[in-house]
């Protein structure tokens, strides 16, 4: 007999309580998911009530409940859109026949695989922000931050329950393993690079929500075309929250940036030295901060060249970005794309077949996405008079995967010499230097309504709740 009740402990649309093989699964898992969140999950703050939003169902009254709870106690469910009656396959070989319900023998391994690398990274995320906490801006940040971390938490679920559900033994060892690689580990490291880089600092998380939860969004958005349909629901269910990831993070870069041009109008100055006497971070040094997440970012694509995304498309598995929208024959053989190469020293574009060059159009699509919020940071910069600029640095730029990542590019775009590289770098990329006086600035900020220095404080607060609400309560 089961002493769980389970729509009221995994709020779920998935009709949970019918389901005898699911339950005993999760059952399993669902204690080494919480021991998994105890031990990575924010460090410090299992006892804090948080004023956290939940989803208790997809329609749009349901899905945000906002409340007071332990992290530990928040109830992480299992949601999938609604089924679209007669829904159809509309891209790549499968065109146009029903989609599946059920996993096809045929693609099985290559939809596992995807299942996993996504699952992967979203408690990877929640790793890398752990001590966070301790240096928290503000109530209301540390509380966007806890939202995003159970928010992770619960897409980790979500790919779980299609593991659960839909693989067998085998899936149930993958949803394991979820559980046992560790970001940054050299042993048992997460499946992809910018998942095992540090968030050290408040700059870095808003950048990391800006930057890689946006890549998040596009992998969501390609797979919610998905032929196999529990993975387009459940993916589209995720976007909902996604949307608030990346809120926060456009939002924290922007009250950093404003608060450090109030600080450059007050002194009437740019000069960094007195800047940082200030207490603000400068702009040059945000600057080198998005170089960095912006490129490793970009890398999460994969290679410009890739017949895994071919397969991964022509089998339906994966969609583009708003496939649905694009006006061409959804199979794509006889098209092409170009992607970058080096040839006598120069970035040249060659045309490649567009099934293999997938992964550069999603990156491509990604990019144009994420040049708007820097706009809007500039706009920042240009209303309180000042002349800098923020800019996206050259896509070839600092890669580490592909054919672009065995030369030296410039932000702008140009290929260079390693002595050019090395004589630069600290003018690209945030420098130990850099990390170290943002680090300095990371003190804990915890009263009501408080902020720290180097930080505005947000236009209004979580839920229409004012700015100096109790949004954590600690115990
Ligand atoms: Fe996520
Ligand atoms: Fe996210």
């Amino acid at each position: 007999m089961s002493s769980i009740n389970y729509s009221e402990k995994i709020p779920n649309n998935v009709n949970l309580s019918e389901d005898r093989t699911l339950q005993r699964a999760l059952e399993q898992w669902q204690p080494n998911y919480l021991s998994w969140w105890n031990d990575m999950g924010p460090e410090g703050s299992q006892n804090f009530d948080v004023y956290l939003r939940t989803a208790t169902s997809v329609d749009p009254q349901g899905w945000a409940q906002f409340g007071h709870v332990k992290m530990p106690d928040y109830r992480w469910g299992i949601f999938l859109n609604p089924a679209e009656a007669g829904r159809k396959i509309h891209f790549g070989d499968h065109i146009g026949q029903d989609v599946w319900q059920d996993v096809p023998g045929e693609h099985r391994a290559n939809l596992r695989r995807i299942i996993v690398t996504q699952g992967d990274t979203e408690p990877a995320s929640v790793e890398q922000q752990r001590h966070l906490g301790l240096t928290c801006p503000s109530q209301y940040d540390l509380r966007n931050l806890f939202q995003v971390n159970v928010e992770e938490g619960r897409h980790l679920w979500a790919m779980v329950y299609l593991l659960h559900k839909h693989f067998g033994r085998d899936g149930r060892e993958e949803a394991e393993a979820l559980l046992e690689r560790r970001s940054g580990e050299q042993d048992n490291p997460r499946i992809l690079g910018a998942f095992n880089e540090k968030t050290p600092d408040w700059l870095s998380f808003y950048m990391f929500t800006y930057f890689t939860d946006r890549d998040g969004k596009f992998q969501l958005c390609a797979l919610a075309e998905s032929g196999f349909d529990p993975l387009a629901r459940t993916t589209r269910f995720m976007l909902t929250e996604e949307a608030h990831h990346m809120f926060v993070g456009e939002s924290g870069v922007s009250r950093v940036i404003q608060r450090t041009c109030d600080m450059m109008n007050q002194l009437k100055t740019d000069d960094v030295s007195k800047l940082r006497a200030a207490g603000v971070i400068d702009l040059p040094t945000i600057q080198r901060y998005l170089n960095f997440h912006f490129s490793v970012t970009i890398d999460l694509f994969g290679a410009d060249e890739s017949s895994n995304a071919a397969t991964f498309y022509s089998s339906g598995l994966k969609g583009r970005f708003e496939e649905g929208k694009r006006m061409d024959d959804h199979v794509l053989k006889n098209d092409t794309y170009k992607v970058l190469q080096v040839s006598n020293g120069k970035l040249v574009e060659k045309d490649v077949p567009m099934l293999n060059a997938l992964n550069e159009v999603l990156r491509d699509d990604y990019i144009k996405d994420s040049v708007g919020g820097v706009d809007r940071w500039n706009k920042v910069i240009e209303k309180a008079g000042l002349d800098f600029r923020l800019k996206v640095p050259h896509k070839a730029f600092n890669r580490k995967i592909g054919p672009l990542s065995t030369v030296h590019i410039s932000p702008d775009g140009r290929v260079i010499s390693e002595s050019e590289w090395n004589a630069n770098v600290d003018q690209w990329l945030a420098t130990d230097e850099d990390r170290a006086y943002v680090a300095s600035l990371m003190g804990r900020v915890v009263e009501p309504g408080k902020f720290a220095n180097w930080i505005a404080p947000p236009i209004m607060g979580i839920n229409r709740q004012p700015v100096n609400f109790d949004y954590i309560r600690f115990n």
